[in-house]
C-alpha cells in the first residue's frame, strides 16, 4: 500500500474530539445493556463505569432487595508491561512470559509421517500425512472438561507461497516442471489439522499415535448441508446428485461451538479456479465471487480438471461456505453449512440468543463487501445432544446495514438486520424472489442477495467475535485503500484507509437476535506521529502501541480483547513507528490497547485459543519470509537463498515455516495479567 497523499487531506473535524463524544455517548447507552443483561454484567460494568459519569440507569438494574455483595477482587485486565515495536526476525513477548514454537508446517502427525524435509522435496503424499502450511484460525478442545494440559489444537491451513513450498525447479504451470504431484502437494497442504496436544515436562508436544489426529485438505471427503444441498448450482460431473464435495480450500479463520465442534470458514476460494481455454468465460457470479477470468495462480486446472471453471462450471459453488467438523471423531465427515452463505468467509463467532437459539457473526472479506449474521431456527438443548449437531442446518441469514445516526460524522450510529430470504424488498422496489427461484440459488449467490437489498460496503470485514459477558460483537475492518472521497460514512470514514478501525455494536435489548443495533468505532488505527486528521487514529492510538491493519480478534474468558495484524511491516512513511506484524491486548472498558507480541520477518499473526485455566494462549505464526514489496526486500530470490529475509523459526530449518507459538506467564498465572 502506498503512503498517505498529503495532496489529498481528510478535513473532518479531529479523531480525538470525535472520540471524547463516542466514550460519553457509550456510556450514556451502556444502560440499556445493563438492563438487558442483568447482574452479571453490572460486575463485569463494574464502578469504573460510574467514575466515567454513567449509571443513568443504575436504579433499574437491581429488581428486587440488593443482596449482599461477595467481595471479589478486581480483575487484572492489562497486568503485563507494554512491548516496543520490533522489526527483528523473532518473537518478542513482554518481560515475566516465555514462548515455545511447535506445530510447523511439515512436522509429522502420524507414526507414518515421513520426516519433513528441508529442502521442500516432499511430495503429495508425504504432505498428507504432514501439518500443513500457513496456519490460520484455530480452537483448543480440552481432552476433557477444563482439562488445561491436554487437548485437541484444530487448526486451519490457508494457503502456501510457491518460493517456499516448492523446490525452485518447479514453476506452477510452466510445462516441463509441473506434475500433477506438485498440485496434489498443494492440495494436500491446505485444510485443517487436528492434533492431539499434551504439556509434557514444561514443553508441549504433538502426541504421536494419536487416534485423534487427522488432516483434512482438497481430496477429502465432505458432506453439503442445509438449503443448497442437491440443488443444481452444486451438481458437478462427479458429483451428479450435488451432496458430495472433496475438500476445503483456503481455510482463513475459525469458530467454534457450544456443542464441542470446530468452524473452518472458506475465504478466498476464488484464487483457485480458473481455466486452459483460453478465453474469459466467466458468468455473473463468477466474476462477482472474483473467480479468475484466465489461469488461476495456484495453476491446479493444468491437472485437476474440476478447477477449471469451464469444464466444471459449478464446482466453485462447492466453496466459499463455513464447514463444520467435529474433531473427537475422526471418521465422521466434515459438513458444509449451507444456511450461512457463501461469500468470502472470514471467521464465525457463535453466540446464543435470549431464547437459545445459536446466533452466528460473520464477515465476508472482500473492499466494500459485508458483514452478516445467521439466526437458527432451532434452539440449543443441553439436554438433547444430538438435537444440537444440526442446529446450523436451517435458519436466516441477515445482512447489516451499518447506518451514521442522528449525528453525521460522530463514528457512531444505528443499524439494522436485513433478512435474504424472498421475500424481502430490495432496493429497487422489487424482492429477492424476483431475481432467485430459490433460497438454494440465494445462498449459493450471498453476495448479490446483498447487493440487491442495500447493504452497507466496509472496510474488509474480518474477525468478529462477541464479548463473554456483554455479548457486544466486536469486528476489525482492516484496511481499503481503496475507498475513495465521497463513499466514506461513519462506520468507515477515511478515504484511502491503509489503517484499518475495529468497529462493535449492541443489539437492542441486548439480544443476539434482535434485529436492530447501535454501534460505535472501539478504535481507529493509525499513526499519531506522522498522521493528520484522522489518519492520527483515536485517542487509544499511541506513539507506544500503534499498529496497522487489524485482522484476528478474540476475547479471552474475562473480557481482555486480543487483537491481531496483518498488514504492512514496512516500518517507513505511513508506517513508521509500527514495525513487524503483531499482537496486542485491549481493555473494552477503558479502551487501553497495550502491545503484547510482535512477530518475526514477513509474517502475519492470525489464530488464538487458550487453555480453560488461561495458563496458555496459542497463536499462529503465517508466512515468515513473505517480503512482498518490503523495502528491504533480500536481492536474492528465495531458490536462491531460502533464508535470506527470514530464518524462523530456525535457521536449521532450511527455510522460514509457518507454526504455532505457545506463550505462557513464568509464574504460572493468566496470560495477560
Ligand atoms: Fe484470510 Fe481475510 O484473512
Ligand atoms: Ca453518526
Ligand atoms: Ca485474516
Amino acid at each position: 500500500m502506498s503512503n498517505i497523499d498529503q495532496d489529498n487531506p481528510v478535513t473532518n473535524p479531529t479523531a480525538t474530539r470525535h472520540f471524547n463524544d463516542i466514550v460519553a455517548a457509550v456510556v450514556s447507552r451502556r444502560g440499556f445493556m445493563k438492563r438487558g443483561l442483568g447482574l452479571g454484567a453490572v460486575g463485569f460494568m463494574g464502578g469504573s463505569l460510574a467514575a466515567c459519569g454513567g449509571g443513568d440507569d443504575d436504579d433499574e438494574i437491581i429488581p428486587g432487595p440488593a443482596p449482599e455483595p461477595t467481595p471479589q477482587p478486581p480483575k487484572v485486565m492489562l497486568g503485563f508491561g507494554q512491548i516496543p515495536a520490533s522489526t527483528g526476525d523473532t518473537i518478542v513477548v513482554p518481560a515475566g512470559y516465555s514462548h515455545q514454537v511447535f506445530c510447523a508446517w511439515g512436522d509429522p502427525l502420524f507414526p507414518q509421517s515421513p520426516s519433513w524435509r528441508t529442502d521442500a522435496s516432499d511430495d503429495g503424499a508425504a504432505q498428507a500425512l504432514q501439518f500443513g502450511d500457513n496456519h490460520d484460525g484455530m480452537h483448543f478442545f480440552p481432552l476433557d472438561e477444563n482439562n488445561s494440559t491436554e487437548g485437541l489444537l484444530v487448526m486451519n491451513h490457508e494457503y502456501l507461497n510457491d518460493e517456499y513450498f516448492y523446490t525452485p525447479d518447479i514453476k506452477p504451470g510452466v510445462v516441463g516442471s509441473w506434475t500433477l504431484d506438485n498440485v496434489r502437494k498443494g492440495q494436500h497442504a491446505h485444510g485443517i489439522s487436528v492434533a492431539h496436544v499434551k504439556l509434557d515436562n514444561g514443553q508441549w508436544k504433538v502426541v504421536i499415535p494419536s487416534r485423534y489426529n487427522r488432516r483434512l485438505h482438497l481430496n477429502s471427503a465432505m458432506v453439503l448441508t442445509g438449503p443448497v444441498a442437491g440443488h443444481r448450482l452444486v451438481q458437478t460431473s462427479a458429483d451428479p446428485a450435488g451432496t458430495s464435495v472433496l475438500g476445503t480450500v483456503n481455510n482463513c479463520g475459525n469458530g467454534y461451538t457450544p456443542w464441542g465442534t470446530y468452524l473452518t470458514c472458506e475465504e478466498n476460494f476464488n484464487g483457485y479456479f480458473g481455466t486452459t481455454s483460453g478465453s474469459d468465460q466467466r458468468d455473473a457470479v463468477q466474476r462477482r465471487y472474483g473467480v479468475s477470468a484466465q489461469r488461476s495462480g495456484y495453476k491446479w486446472e493444468d491437472f485437476d480438471s474440476r478447477f477449471d471453471y469451464v469444464k466444471e462450471p459449478n464446482e466453485s459453488n462447492r466453496f466459499g461456505w463455513i464447514v463444520e467438523i467435529d474433531p473427537f471423531d475422526p471418521s465422521s465427515a466434515p459438513k458444509k453449512r449451507t444456511a450461512l452463505g457463501r461469500f468470502k468467509h472470514e471467521n464465525a463467532a457463535t453466540t446464543f440468543a435470549d431464547d437459545k437459539r445459536v446466533v452466528v457473526y460473520m464477515g465476508d472479506d472482500q473492499a466494500n463487501d459485508y458483514v452478516y449474521k445467521f439466526i437458527s431456527d432451532n434452539k440449543y438443548d443441553a439436554a438433547t445432544p444430538g438435537l444440537n449437531r444440526n442446529l446450523l442446518e436451517s435458519g436466516t441469514l441477515y445482512v447489516a446495514r451499518f447506518g451514521d445516526g442522528p449525528v453525521k460524522g460522530d463514528m457512531m450510529g444505528a443499524g439494522e438486520w436485513i433478512p435474504l430470504v424472498l421475500s424481502t424488498r430490495t432496493t429497487n422496489g422489487g424482492t429477492l424472489g424476483d431475481l432467485f427461484a430459490d433460497m438454494g440459488e440465494l445462498l449459493v449467490k450471498t453476495r448479490l442477495a446483498a447487493d440487491a437489498v442495500g447493504a452497507t460496503p466496509m472496510d474488509r470485514p474480518e474477525w468478529v467475535n462477541v464479548h463473554p459477558e456483554t455479548r457486544e460483537p466486536y469486528l476489525t475492518l482492516t484496511n481499503n485503500s481503496g475507498r475513495r472521497e465521497g463513499s466514506t460514512d461513519d462506520a468507515n470514514p477515511r478515504a484511502n484507509n491503509v489503517y484499518g478501525q475495529i468497529i462493535r455494536w449492541r443489539e437492542e435489548n441486548g439480544d443476539p437476535a434482535s434485529l436492530a443495533f447501535t454501534w460505535d468505532l472501539f478504535v481507529l488505527a493509525g499513526n499519531p506521529v506522522i498522521g493528520t486528521g484522522l489518519n492520527k487514529g483515536s485517542d487509544n492510538v499511541t506513539p507506544d502501541n500503534m499498529f496497522n491493519s487489524p485482522d484476528g480478534l478474540a476475547f479471552d474468558n474475562d473480557g481482555r480483547l486480543w487483537i491481531q495484524t496483518d498488514g504492512s511491516f514496512a516500518n517507513t512513511g505511513a508506517y513508521e513507528g509500527m514495525g513487524n506484524n503483531q499482537m496486542l491486548v485491549a481493555d473494552p472498558q477503558t479502551r487501553e490497547i497495550r502491545r503484547f507480541l510482535v512477530g518475526p520477518s514477513g509474517c502475519e499473526i492470525t489464530g488464538i485459543t487458550w487453555t480453560p485455566d488461561q495458563k496458555f494462549v496459542f497463536v499462529n505464526v503465517q508466512h515468515p519470509g513473505e517480503y512482498g514489496s518490503h523495502p528491504r526486500k533480500p536481492a536474492v530470490e528465495p531458490g536462491v537463498d531460502p533464508l535470506a529475509f527470514s530464518q524462523w523459526p530456525t535457521r536449521e530449518g532450511g527455510r522460514p515455516r509457518s507454526a504455532t507459538v505457545v506463550v505462557w506467564k513464568n509464574d504460572g498465572g493468566v496470560v495477560g495479567t
